[in-house]
């Protein structure tokens, strides 16, 4: 990229990466058809008839970014598709598709990548994704990105946003509200966070550092969080008893105690 690069997976597999137009929609139908009724549900959110993805399938030139992955030797098939499509002010909506049979092989790496880097020479400093709490691939891929979460947690689906340029995700611009930092470890809103939400506050939920996962938290290794650094309050919710968040709640302390909810 841009215009096409070849790659080789994990699996010893080789797939050409491009940019998508309106002639390629019939065959990210077809690919949207070819997933398995499992990551059409991860991918959409619900189930999907074929008529319907057919028209999720479709690209508005002027606004949608799309990649496509085919095999080499092989460009009418596709192996993968990720977009992007504005959602508001500096941010974008993401969203990716492998086939089923090339999962695990590195190409979602590959496409978010891709993407990322689109969405920053587009001028997009924010990504957004619509996840399942249970798709543990794509939260696995989202994490070097620093994701938090930009909306309440719905059910089970969560509204994850990521930086385009790396690093925790900057806030949006012209907030109409204070910008509320939430750290906890919950996906959830309490009543707290609710109550924030409902006074206009703009509110971002960093679940913090998390060892299982790999997770780190900027601000300790590295002294810098753009979200903690803009933020006018931080409500620090996180576990004192584990060292790892504990670690987080000294260096607020020492950075900015001011601005610490009590
Ligand atoms: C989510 C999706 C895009 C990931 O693409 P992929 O090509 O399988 O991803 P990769 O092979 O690049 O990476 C997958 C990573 O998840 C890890 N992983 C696999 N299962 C996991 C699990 N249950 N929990 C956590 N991580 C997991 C893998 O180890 C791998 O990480 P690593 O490379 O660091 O070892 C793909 O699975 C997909 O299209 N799923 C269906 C549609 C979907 O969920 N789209 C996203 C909606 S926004």
């Amino acid at each position: 990229m841009p215009g096409t690069a070849e790659y080789q997976l994990k699996d010893g597999r080789a797939v050409v990466l491009r940019t998508a137009g309106p002639d390629d929609v019939p065959a990210i139908a077809a690919l949207f058809t070819e997933l398995s009724p499992e990551s059409v549900r991860s991918r959409f959110n619900g189930a999907c008839a074929p008529a319907l993805l057919a028209r999720l399938a479709r690209i508005e030139p002027a606004e949608t970014v799309s990649i496509v992955a085919a095999p080499a030797g092989d460009p009418g098939q596709l192996a993968a598709e990720a977009r992007f499509v504005p959602a508001g002010a500096g941010v974008a909506e993401l969203a990716l598709a492998v086939l089923d049979g090339y999962q695990g092989t590195g190409l979602g790496h590959l496409l978010l990548g891709e993407l990322a880097g689109r969405a920053g020479e587009a001028g997009f400093t924010r990504l957004q994704a619509i996840v399942s709490l249970a798709n543990g691939p794509m939260l696995h891929l989202l994490e070097p990105y620093g994701w938090v979460l930009a909306a309440p947690t719905d059910l089970s689906v969560a509204s994850l946003e990521i930086s385009a340029a790396g690093g925790r995700p900057a806030w949006p611009a012209d907030t109409p509200g204070q910008r509320v930092l939430v750290e906890q470890r919950s996906w959830f809103d309490g009543d707290r966070v609710a109550a924030l939400r409902s006074a206009g506050n703009v509110v971002r939920v960093c679940l913090g550092p998390h060892g299982s996962t790999g997770r780190g938290c900027p601000l300790v290794s590295s002294g810098s969080c753009r979200l903690a650094e803009e933020a006018d309050v931080i409500v620090p919710l996180l576990p004192g008893e584990d060292a790892d968040c504990a670690a987080v709640l000294d260096a607020h302390q020492q950075l900015w105690p001011h601005r610490l909810a009590t």
